[in-house]
């Protein structure tokens, strides 16, 4: 039988790898589920296993935090040795993050077949470490995964082979309609004691937390948005001493807490008048349940949530007006979502899986 390894490290590969991993169980493959520990607190990780019935890892490399390199060097020495002593048939990689590219360039050069899940995003703006990753990661795919049109267009213009992409819809919202029904917004309001419009903001890009600079008008656009509704902001580990050096939780308005459990998460998004973000998966989830989406970036490399869905692009400097304009708007009664976020992107990913490595269904799939 066919082993399909898949290599997951950091909180958002788990809600694109569950679907990917549940669809693909219906196929006669063995899989094996890796954790790279690139994340590793339970808020961060072991949560989203447990909230989203994803088994245990089958291997967990403990790489830990570090510098780039460091830890893209830790993942890449472990996996060489997971990799030679299993020979898998196929691997898959999820997203942008640095376990992600180590993981390809490890396929790559011990010539295993790797399939990329979010393949041909592109910000065109190399100062993001993730757009290092898509790239070289894409450049290396066997089968390259796409969310959308516009990676569609992206890899065509990179001269990638168009029998090796696919474009299958999008797993993260496969996870968001399959758990909608358990995203409770009235617990998780009463649980935080929260009354009336207030506007969820989740910041950790070195472009906005990491430069002492940056981090001083990033506080101040923030205070500015709390004037207007109380701010909730599950604070990812990154930046969090910078920013509360810098006076963050100085305003009574501005409700730091600890990042959340998926489930709580979606469950104060949904119940969210707006939400201020500079995270990729956000920009997603916010289209598909109409809340409106303030992205705190120069760029996006998923423009399709602004051409089909809530999302806009603002600056530190036009997020108070912007802010404004969505409170007094209120939220959309309708508006378009992308092609093919419609909860069947796993299957759609299994069978291309699948078929790359020659299984069948399972008799009793
Ligand atoms: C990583 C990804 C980023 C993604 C983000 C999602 C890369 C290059 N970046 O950024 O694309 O948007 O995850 O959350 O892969 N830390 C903890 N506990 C943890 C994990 C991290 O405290 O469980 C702290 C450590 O101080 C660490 C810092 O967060 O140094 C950054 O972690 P790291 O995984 O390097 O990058 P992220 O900023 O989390
Ligand atoms: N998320 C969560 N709890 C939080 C913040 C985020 O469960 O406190 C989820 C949410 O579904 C989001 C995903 O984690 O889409 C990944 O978000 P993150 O911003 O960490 O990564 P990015 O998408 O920017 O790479």
């Amino acid at each position: 039988m066919s082993l399909v390894v898949h290599v997951t490290g950091a909180r958002p590969n788990f809600p694109k790898a569950a679907p990917v991993l549940e669809a693909l169980a219906d196929y006669d493959v063995e899989q094996l589920l890796v954790h790279t520990g690139q994340h590793y607190d339970d808020a961060m990780s072991d949560i989203f296993f447990r909230q989203l019935g994803i088994a245990k890892p089958d291997v967990n490399l403990g790489v830990g935090s570090g510098a780039h390199g460091a830890q893209t060097a830790k993942v890449m020495i472990a996996l060489e040795e997971l990799f030679t002593q299993r020979r898998p048939d196929l691997v898959v990689v999820y997203g942008d993050v640095n376990s992600t590219v180590a993981a390809a360039l490890v396929a790559a050069k011990l010539g295993i077949t790797f399939a990329h899940v979010e393949a041909g995003l592109r910000s065109f703006d190399l100062t993001m470490p993730e757009e290092i990753n898509r790239m070289v990661t894409d450049r290396l795919s066997d089968l390259l995964l796409t969310t959308s049109t516009d990676a569609i267009a992206h890899l065509g213009n990179e001269g990638t082979d168009p029998d090796r992409i696919h474009f299958v819809g999008n797993p993260m919202i496969d996870t968001l309609l399959k758990h909608r029904d358990r995203f409770d917004a009235a617990g998780v309001r009463e649980q935080l004691g929260l009354e009336g419009d207030y506007i969820v903001a989740t910041l950790h890009r070195p472009g906005n937390v990491d430069d002492p600079a940056d981090v001083r008008e990033l506080v101040a656009a923030v205070h500015a948005v709390a004037d207007q509704a109380q701010v909730v902001i599950p604070l990812h580990p990154r930046g969090r001493a910078r920013l509360e050096e810098a006076g963050f939780l100085d305003h009574d308005g501005m409700r730091v807490i600890d990042p959340l459990g998926y489930l709580e998460f979606m469950g104060l998004v949904r119940g969210a008048a707006a939400v201020v973000t500079d995270s990729g998966g956000v920009q997603e989830e916010t289209t598909i349940l109409g809340v409106p989406c303030l992205t705190l970036r120069p760029n996006t490399e998923r423009p399709v949530t602004i051409t089909h869905g809530t999302n806009q692009l603002v600056t530190r400097q036009t997020l108070p007006d912007r802010v404004r304009e969505v409170l007094a708007a209120g939220r959309l009664e309708t508006w378009p979502t992308p092609p093919l976020w419609d909860g069947q992107a796993g299957p759609r990913i299994a069978a291309v899986l699948a078929g790359s490595v020659g299984a069948g269904r399972r008799a009793e799939a």
